[in-house]
């Protein structure tokens, strides 16, 4: 099973939809995928909908019975959603011992996925450190601006000094170029930078497209919304470069001297 999240701490940069239409598209390939909503903002179900009788809220403060938090919503997926009353779960969790670990024991029970993807907030407080604790790998998305440059290079220090202090091993597996615009000058430069700094680890762009913004409106993954548009196209792209990295990263098949944050850095 790989255990995915999807972060970036800077807010807008397309993590939640990077997450439902990775989810969408890997599901759509016979992957059995998990999301959880860690993020209080709640926009996977504003996304996509998902009917539940408990959340992440439930599973992290109240001990509930993960299968009890877990919604259906389409073949092969389910999904964990939150609300706004996550928050409150991330001050209780501040009280606790041993406080950054508690998603990875809660999640731990989770049997019979090939993907967890843990949709993340833009904030680098304890839901995310759980989040990053919990994972074996990072995607970041990360949009081909100054800006988007710069938090990308700040959250890849942030991650490796996660692995630090922790003691963990999480692995940056892609960085995630989004809203790409060709036909922008800074956009071309800021990913050739990309490129340049991160080697194969950046996936192809996504590129910006109007879309994105129109589905969730509907409830509907990009490939459901605007099947043959080049939003479908590029989650299915990167759909492949994951699925062609499964057997370097699945954790089943995981060999001995894998690549570290600290080689990346
Ligand atoms: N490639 C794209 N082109 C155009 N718009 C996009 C693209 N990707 C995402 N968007 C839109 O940009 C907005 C922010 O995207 P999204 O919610 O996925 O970002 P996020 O990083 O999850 O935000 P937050 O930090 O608030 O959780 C949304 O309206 C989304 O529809
Ligand atoms: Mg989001």
């Amino acid at each position: 099973m790989r255990k995915l999240c999807i972060i970036n701490q800077k807010g807008g940069v397309g993590k939640t939809t990077t997450t439902v239409n990775l989810a969408f598209g890997l599901a759509a390939q016979g992957k059995r995928v998990l999301i959880v909503d860690n993020d209080p903002q709640g926009n996977i179900s504003t996304c996509i909908g998902g009917e539940s009788y408990k959340d992440l809220y439930d599973l992290l403060i109240e001990n509930a019975d993960v299968q009890e938090c877990v919604a259906h919503l389409a073949p092969n997926l389910d999904v964990i959603k939150s609300k706004e009353t996550l928050t409150k779960a991330e001050f209780i969790l501040m009280g606790e011992a041993s406080r950054e670990t508690v998603l990875r024991r809660k999640l731990a029970p989770i049997k019979g996925y090939d993907y967890v993807i843990v949709d993340c907030p833009p904030s680098l407080g304890l839901l995310n450190q759980n989040a990053l604790l919990y994972a074996d790998e990072a995607m970041i998305p990360a949009t081909t601006d100054v800006l988007g440059f710069d938090a990308l290079k700040k959250i890849i220090t942030a991650i490796h000094k996660i692995n630090e202090v922790f003691g963990h091993n999480i692995q940056i597996t892609k960085i995630i170029p989004t809203m790409h615009d060709v036909r922008n000058k800074v956009c071309v430069e800021t990913l050739s930078k990309m490129q340049n700094d991160y080697y194969n680890l950046v996936a192809d762009p996504i590129r910006i497209s109007s879309k994105f913004k129109e589905a969730p409106d509907k409830k509907k993954s990009i490939f459901e919304y605007d099947k043959s548009g080049k939003g479908s196209e590029d989650y299915e792209r990167l759909v492949k470069t994951v699925l062609r990295d499964e057997a370097k990263f699945d954790h089943r098949a995981q060999e001995p001297g894998k690549l570290t944050i600290k080689q990346l850095a």
